[in-house]
């Protein structure tokens, strides 16, 4: 297991790139399932979870490699009409987004056997919605032995009403609907803009989807899709963000390049009251950060909103601003576990619920500190940045799930930090 050792106090300077987006790649890439033939996607990030994904692809009969020369993050796949449908529990619990193959399966090949993908530290993380999309559109649904299993001898559109937003949910059952037949309306769609990359990818295919990144999404089933023979997968604007945080608690100036603004108002909204000066520039974002940040408070809710995959990033700037600020995560129901690592950096962070008071401190110091999520891993790298002395942040195989190689981005920008082995 590595970790990564952070020195603090250096102001991070100068330009770093982006990389495409996990939470778009690995829907895309669940995707390719629904056309034979030879899928190329390119700027497809160098994660574990991409590399899981593949994997996965390739234990149902695809063939799924990354290319190690032409343009960045050239992935190929090359879908054959004799699939196995089935997701190993094996698999799906290293990467609950497994699940994301269900209705590409079921809708592709009339059935399906995916292994449920559990809870995970950040919640419980159910699927009910994604299968009762499934059973609206005339699939059988049964649980067994810790699998789901679907068939469906071919999906009818319907008209879903999602009880609650659900990212994957929308993906998984518009990935559905595009070989149903008939029309299906998802009312209360998730409007994030890893949704709208994903229909981008599918009307490629020949789906004929209207309204993605809205709240009613419209999908017309077609008979057969084809392989996506190019497609550029948009900017991780969740790295992005954790980038813009690392200028601003450094009180640096960075420019984040492939940044998009309007995939992240809510969270550049909130820097800004914070202090920071943000500038769209033709190729990217640029952050000036504060002295000393200003408290501001932060309620996570669905995109367009402030996205609960930049509150604990937030969170760190907020233990060091000038006053106190109240963060309440209102997606996931046990997305605090950064709060007890980075009270022992030194912060001020208590929680009440499903809110956080956090009293800014004038200096964290430096730690051991232990990973435990994705975005948690993130959160404490940054704080890091900015504490006295050395921190260690151990278990950053979380990190690596979703940041490709972090820590040389931010030591290209002026950071002392480094990976070992643990
Ligand atoms: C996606 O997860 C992202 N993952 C998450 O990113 C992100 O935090 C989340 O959306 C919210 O934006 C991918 O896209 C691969 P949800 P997802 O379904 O789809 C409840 C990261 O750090 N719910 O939108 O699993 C659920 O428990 C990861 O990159 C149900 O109850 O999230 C949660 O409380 C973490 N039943 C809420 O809805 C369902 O059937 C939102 O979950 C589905 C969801």
């Amino acid at each position: 297991m590595d970790k990564i050792v952070v020195n603090g106090g250096r102001r991070l300077e100068g330009t770093v790139e982006v990389s495409g987006a996990k939470n778009a790649a690995l829907p895309i890439l669940a995707s390719a399932l629904l056309a034979d033939g030879e899928h190329t996607f390119r700027n497809t990030p160098g994660l574990a979870d991409v590399h899981t994904m593949l994997k996965l692809l390739r234990t149902m009969g695809c063939e799924a490699e990354r290319l190690t020369e032409g343009p960045k993050g050239t992935v190929k796949v090359w879908t054959r009409p004799a699939i196995t449908p089935e997701a190993p529990y094996e698999l799906v619990k290293t990467m609950r987004a497994s699940v994301l193959v269900l209705g590409p399966l079921v809708a592709r090949h009339g059935r399906a056997r995916v292994s449920l993908p559990g809870g995970c530290a950040i919640g419980s993380r159910p699927i009910d919605q994604h299968l009762k999309g499934l059973e609206a559109m005339g699939a059988e649904i049964t649980l067994a032995e810790g699998y789901v299993e679907a068939r469906a001898k071919r999906l009818r559109g319907a008209t879903i009403n999602f009880d609650m937003v659900t990212v994957t949910g929308t993906e998984n059952v518009m990935m559905a609907a595009v070989l149903a037949e008939g029309r299906t309306v998802l009312e209360n769609a998730a409007r994030e803009p890893e949704v709208e990359e994903l229909a981008r990818v599918l009307t490629k295919m020949g789906a004929r989807i209207q309204g993605a990144g809205t709240p009613v999404i419209t999908i017309d089933g077609v008979a057969s899709l084809k392989a996506v023979e190019d497609h550029v997968i948009v900017a991780d604007r969740i790295e992005a963000g954790t980038l813009l945080v690392a200028a601003a608690i450094t009180g640096g100036d960075v420019l984040v390049k492939h940044a998009v603004p309007e995939h992240l108002d809510a969270a550049i909204q909130k820097l800004r009251e914070a202090g920071c000066r943000i500038t769209a520039e033709p190729h990217g974002l640029r952050c000036v950060g504060p002295e000393v940040p200003r408290s501001v408070d932060i309620t996570t809710s669905e995109h367009p909103g402030f996205p609960t995959d930049m509150q604990a990033q937030l969170m760190v700037l907020m233990a060091v601003a000038d006053g106190t600020s109240i963060i309440t995560e209102n997606i996931f129901e046990n997305r605090f576990m950064h709060v007890a690592e980075l009270d022992r950096m030194g912060a001020h962070i208590s929680i009440k619920g499903t809110t956080a008071v956090v009293k800014g401190v004038q200096r964290l110091s430096g730690a051991p500190v232990m990973a435990t999520d994705l975005r948690a891993s993130a959160s404490l790298i940054l704080a890091g940045l900015r504490a006295e002395g050395h921190t260690e942040v151990q278990r950053v195989y979380h990190l690596d799930r979703g940041y490709e190689r972090l820590e040389e981005k931010l030591r290209s920008l002026g950071a002392d930090a480094v990976r070992m082995k643990a």
